[in-house]
């Protein structure tokens, strides 16, 4: 029986990819510039930035990423915390005083590894007004401008992932960013879903402002070809499909990569995979995205669906401990790692040093969409318990994220506990000139809604073209 490997070998995108590299070119001449990737879920965005930061890094471009998360509550400007992190944790320490002159103090309150590293730093001022963002913005984009100024460095190349979930000020210091590229050796890539957008998406407005004034190299991914699905198919299970198998893959998957392997998978376990006669008969393979995932789910014990329903509310990514506080003391160790193990081998979860990430945001996504409503509370309001259980004494953080799980939880959450923590969430965005944020959090918590001003309803519109449909989306 084929097993499928790790990583799928990379496939097609030959076009797409050397357009990226030509923009990393004109960039080492001081030319750079912002690209954007474009393409439905599943389709090889991420993959190609992946691909396109491996080719850069070994060519000796500094590469930093950062990204938008399917997740209410996370602390604005993300992607750009993310994104400096890594820098700012292993540049020497000189280069970092350097780089920053007077600039450290607004840096730090995006980057607040700046002050670990050091801890001298002036305070920012803290009165909050239009100017003081922008002077924010400003100092942003000096410290990253100054990157590769560095000896030794090509240049910078810096990934900005998911950016149809990212907060509305993150886009703001992106657009401020996109204009300042044209004489550095900065090439920014964005990536982002198109049918995560609807009109109301900060997303939409910033993409529509730089198509008007012409900035940003397009490049929209599309469907792979059948030759190359073919290609990927072999990569995955190291067996060369047949024909028939490969022309009814494409018909049903439209190219998507990210379909192609999971009902590769759900066909390895299901034991179906396939003889060559066996081939053209692949009349029962799951019509979408969301159903492949469903049905690869329930071949999982029950206690492993049930911990990645928990897995789910908790987010993209979680501890081993927030966890295990989630799930609950009634629910022994060792039937916990089992669990856990068996989500791994299905490739649900994977592991890194940060604790454990869904395989893709797909499949959290249809874990989370396919919960009843009192299900999701009763999971909201253990997060919520989960994360002061866990962080006490360093809540501070992760305020924001208590207060969306605290809203989700809804009639059984404790109203005052509620509001208290989008108070201090709200409090919190504004401190750091995120002003949007700091209206939804404080609207969000409100039974009614005087300014019908909330989050843009993320994930409820979107039509996939491979039957990724949330028909029973219970979101709204
Ligand atoms: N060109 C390719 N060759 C081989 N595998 C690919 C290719 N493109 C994508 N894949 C695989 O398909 C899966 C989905 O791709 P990826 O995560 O890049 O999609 P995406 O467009 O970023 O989706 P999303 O919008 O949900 O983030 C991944 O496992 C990825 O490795
Ligand atoms: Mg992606």
């Amino acid at each position: 029986v084929p097993r499928p490997t790790g990583a799928s070998p990379f496939v097609g995108r030959q076009d797409e990819l050397g357009r990226l590299l030509r923009c990393l070119d004109e960039a080492r001449s001081s030319r750079g510039q912002l690209a954007l990737i474009a393409g439905e879920p599943g389709i090889g965005k991420t993959r190609l930035l992946t691909e396109l930061a491996e080719r850069a890094g070994a060519a000796g471009w500094v590469v930093l990423h950062g990204r938008g998360y399917d997740v209410e509550g996370l602390p604005p400007y993300l992607p750009f915390t993310e994104a400096l992190r890594d820098y700012i944790r292993a540049a020497p320490l000189e280069d970092l005083r350097s780089q920053l002159d007077e600039a450290g103090p607004e840096v730090s309150l995006i980057a607040p590894d700046l002050r670990r590293r050091l801890p001298d730093l002036a305070i920012a001022p803290v009165a909050s007004s239009a100017e003081q963002r922008y002077q924010l913005f400003e100092s942003v984009c000096d410290f990253l401008l100054g990157i590769p100024g560095r000896q030794e460095t090509r240049g910078l190349l810096c990934l900005l992932d998911d950016l149809h979930w990212a907060d509305g000020p993150s886009l703001l210091l992106l657009n401020h960013l996109a204009r300042r590229l044209s004489d550095a050796p900065l090439l920014v890539v964005g990536a982002y879903r198109t049918v995560d957008l609807n009109r109301v998406s900060p997303l939409t407005n910033l993409l529509g402002e730089l198509r008007r004034e012409n900035i940003g190299e397009r490049v929209l991914v599309g469907p792979l070809s059948t030759p190359e699905l073919s290609t990927l198919v072999e990569g995955l299970t190291g067996h060369r499909p047949a024909s028939t198998f490969v022309d009814a893959i494409a018909r049903q998957t439209d190219g998507n990569p990210f379909f192609i392997g999971e009902i590769v998978r759900h066909l390895i376990a299901e034991g179906r995979f396939l003889a060559e006669e066996e081939a053209a008969s692949v009349s029962s393979v799951p019509e979408g995205v969301r159903e492949v995932i469903t049905r690869r789910l329930a071949r999982l014990a029950p206690a492993t669906h049930e911990l990645l329903l928990t897995a789910a509310v908790l987010g993209e990514g979680f501890g081993f401990e927030q966890l295990r506080t989630a799930v609950g003391v009634e629910v022994p160790e060792w039937e916990l790692l089992n669990a856990l193990e068996e989500a791994l081998d299905a490739g649900m979860l994977r592991e890194s040093a940060d604790g454990f990430q869904f395989g893709h945001a797909l499949i959290r996504r249809t874990l989370y969409d396919g919960m009843s409503g009192p299900r999701r509370q009763r999971l909201h309001l253990r997060a919520a318990e989960a994360i002061e259980r866990t962080e006490r004494g360093n809540l501070g953080p992760r305020v924001a994220e208590l207060s969306v799980h605290y809203r989700l939880a809804g009639p059984l959450a404790n109203p005052a506990t509620a509001i208290d923590y989008a108070v201090r969430a709200g409090e919190a965005a504004e401190a750091i000139f995120a002003f949007e944020e700091a209206v939804l959090h404080c609207t969000g918590s409100l039974p009614w809604n005087p300014w019908s001003v909330r989050a843009p309803r993320r994930n409820s519109e979107h039509v996939f073209s491979s039957g990724w449909l949330p028909r029973n989306s219970s979101e709204r």
